[in-house]
C-alpha cells in the first residue's frame, strides 16, 4: 500500500517508517525537520519537507501523491510549551491535521492512523485509564489532540473514511530527541553517557508507563488492516516512578552519579498508567518488550551514538 506518513523523521514515526517499508508498503514522509533529523529517514521512502501548517504546499502533497492511508504523527508535542503558547499547539495539532483531511477527503483515502495521547488525555483520575472513561485533557496539547480524535470521527461520518487513533503513554526507545521537556528516559541517558548529571524534578515518585517504541510500531502495523474505527490505548498498565528510571539507567550505563532532586514541576501529573485491554482485544496488540530490556536497548544506543 501507499503510505503517507506525517512526522517520520521524527523519534516514533521513523520507526513506524521502518516498520511499513520491512513489511513492502511504498512509504512517502513529510516532515519540517522542526524536530526531526534527516538521519531518521529511511532511505527507501520518499521524503519531502514541508509543514503540514502550509495549507496550499500539504494540500498539494496529498493530492499528488495520493496515498492509500494517512499516517498522522507530525505535531508539536510538548505540554508546557503548549501551556505558554496554546495558538502555536492548535496551528499544529488542529489546523495541521484539517489541512491534511480537507485534501485526504477529496481522494478519498482509505484509512487514517493517528497518533494521540493516552499520558494528557484523561486528566486525574485513578490508574490505569481506560477508552470509557471520559477524556479530560488539562493541557492546551491534550486538547489538540482530543480535538483532532473528534474530526477524524467527523471525517468518518460525513465522508465514511475510518481512523485509528492510537492513544500512547510515555514512548521511549532509539532516536528519542533528549532535549525537549519529555523523554525522561532519553534525557537521562543522553546526560549520564556524556558525563553529566541529571536531576530529576521533584521527589520523582511520580509514576508513567513507559512503552517501547518497537511495541508501539508494532501497533501501527496491527492498525493497517483493521476494521476497527475509534480510539485505543497503547501503554503497558505498568507505573515507573522517576526515581526507578533514573537508578535503573544509571545502573545500565555502569556510570557513579548521584541523585539530584530539583523543584517540582507545577501541575505535573502525579501517576499515569494505561488499560490496553482494548487493543489486545481488537488489534491483538500487547507490549512485549519489557521495561528492563527497552532501557538496556536504550542505553546501549546512547553509548553507541555518544
Ligand atoms: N513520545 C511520546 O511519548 C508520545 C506519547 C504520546 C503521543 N505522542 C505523539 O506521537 C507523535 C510523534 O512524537 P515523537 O515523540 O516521535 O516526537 P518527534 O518530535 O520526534 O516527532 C514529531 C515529528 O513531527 C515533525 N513535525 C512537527 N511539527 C511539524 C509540522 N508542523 N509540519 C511537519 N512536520 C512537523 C517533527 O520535525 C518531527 O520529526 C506526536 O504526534 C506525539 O504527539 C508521542
Amino acid at each position: 500500500m501507499k503510505i503517507l506518513i506525517t512526522g517520520g523523521a521524527g523519534f516514533i514515526a521513523s520507526h513506524v517508517a521502518d516498520a511499513y517499508i520491512e513489511l513492502g508498503h511504498e512509504v512517502v514522509i513529510v516532515d519540517n525537520l522542526s524536530s526531526g533529523n534527516k538521519a531518521n529517514l529511511n532511505p527507501q521512502a520518499k521524503f519531502i519537507e514541508a509543514d503540514i501548517t502550509d495549507r496550499e504546499k500539504i494540500q498539494e502533497i496529498v493530492r499528488t501523491e495520493r496515498p492509500e492511508i494517512i499516517n498522522h504523527h507530525a505535531a508539536h508535542i510538548q505540554v508546557g510549551y503548549s501551556v505558554k503558547n496554546p495558538q502555536f499547539d492548535a496551528e499544529n495539532n488542529i489546523m495541521g491535521l484539517l489541512n491534511i483531511m480537507e485534501a485526504a477527503k477529496e481522494i478519498p483515502v482509505k484509512k487514517v492512523i493517528m497518533a494521540a495521547t493516552g499520558g494528557a488525555m484523561y486528566g486525574n483520575k485513578p490508574t490505569p485509564f481506560n477508552e470509557e472513561m471520559k477524556a479530560e485533557p488539562l493541557s492546551p496539547y491534550g486538547i489538540s489532540k482530543r480535538a483532532g480524535e473528534l474530526y477524524l470521527n467527523y471525517y468518518h461520518e460525513l465522508y465514511q473514511i475510518p481512523f485509528i487513533s492510537l492513544r500512547y503513554s510515555n514512548v521511549y526507545g532509539p532516536r528519542q530527541n533528549a532535549h525537549g521537556e519529555s523523554g525522561v528516559i532519553a534525557i537521562f541517558s543522553e546526560m549520564i553517557a556524556d558525563g553529566k548529571a541529571p536531576a530529576i524534578n521533584g521527589d520523582g515518585t511520580h509514576t508513567r508507563d513507559y512503552v517501547y517504541v518497537s511495541d508501539v510500531a508494532r501497533a501501527n502495523v496491527l492498525a493497517l488492516e483493521s476494521d476497527f474505527v475509534g480510539e485505543l490505548n497503547i501503554g503497558t498498565q505498568t507505573e515507573i516512578s522517576t526515581n526507578e528510571v533514573f537508578r535503573k539507567v544509571v545502573a545500565e550505563m555502569g556510570a557513579d552519579v548521584k541523585e539530584v532532586h530539583t523543584a517540582e514541576r507545577p501541575g505535573e501529573q502525579v501517576t499515569s498508567s494505561l488499560d490496553y485491554s482494548k487493543a489486545k482485544k481488537i488489534l491483538g496488540w500487547e507490549p512485549v518488550v519489557n521495561f528492563d530490556e527497552g532501557v538496556r536497548r536504550v542505553v546501549a544506543w546512547y553509548k553507541k551514538t555518544n
